[in-house]
């Protein structure tokens, strides 16, 4: 954005980006198509198998390259993994990013790009040019913290304690709002999507759940356009299951009246 590119929204279902909406009188605009894959922010919808190989048949043909940003892939719960456009790409179409943002902490300010070797150098150069370098002694902190098996160990107890945390939330919405709600990307990631079917704006829902002393987000800013609304998203990763239960009560309290 702040290079002038204008953005252009495509819809997303429950397989993710819908390919076919990539259509042919705006690819000659196109540069590049920005996607997370694993877990669509906001609707949680991961990209299926063969939208994967559609999307990255379309980008090779239409000359476009595609972000991956993969910001929360380690956490995926009772599915099998989906292998990453990145590592099914043939055709050098992919620039994928990662974080430690999400699966350490977000102070720790460190990410990483997989790109294709040609263009290996030109990011090198504008890394350089943006802020010389990241902080060299959290980066040696970082590699023991891999290296010793410190990163594989703390991924396999979270992913444990967030989906006890996620099921948590799954059983209370269901057990205090019924019918009344639909669950959406509740099987990756940190975060999920209700929506609630209720006659209450969306603001007013926000600010009634804050006085509750309840913080949920609405997901309507995340649409450039058309929003369907009555949608919010809820992140359990930092709520033991004591306050996930008792956030969904005072939830259900100020919402079903
Ligand atoms: C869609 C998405 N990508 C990436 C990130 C991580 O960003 P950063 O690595 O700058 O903390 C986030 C964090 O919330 C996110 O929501």
């Amino acid at each position: 954005m702040a290079q002038g590119a204008s953005l252009f929204p495509i819809s997303v279902d429950q397989s993710g980006l819908i390919v076919s909406s990539l259509t042919t009188d705006i690819i000659p605009k196109i540069k590049f198509v920005y996607v997370t894959p694993s877990h669509q922010f906001p609707t949680g919808a991961t990209l299926s198998l063969s939208r994967r190989l559609e999307l990255l048949a379309w980008a090779h043909k239409s000359g476009t390259m595609i972000i991956e940003d993969d910001y929360d892939s380690e956490y995926r719960y009772g599915e099998r993994p989906i292998p990453a456009l990145q590592g099914l790409d043939q055709a050098n179409s992919v620039i994928y990013l990662g974080t430690f943002s999400k699966v350490l902490f977000p102070a720790l300010r460190l990410g990483y790009l997989v790109l294709p070797q040609n263009l290996v150098h030109i990011f090198a150069r504008a890394k350089w040019l943006a802020d010389r370098q990241c902080s060299l002694l959290e980066q040696y902190a970082l590699t023991d913290f891999i290296t010793e098996g410190h990163l594989e160990r703390h991924i396999r107890r979270m992913r444990a304690l967030y989906d006890q945390r996620r099921q948590t939330l799954v059983q209370s919405l269901f057990s205090y709002f019924g019918d009344k709600i639909e669950i959406s990307g509740e099987n990756a990631g940190m975060h999920l999507m209700v929506k609630i079917n209720t006659k209450l704006t969306d603001d007013k829902i926000v600010q009634l759940a804050a006085l509750a002393g309840v913080s949920i987000g609405a997901a309507y800013p995340q649409y450039l356009k058309h929003s369907p609304g009555s949608e919010f998203i809820l992140g359990y990763a930092e709520l033991n299951e004591q306050k996930i239960q008792e956030g969904v009560r005072r939830l259900a309290q100020v919402i079903l009246i």
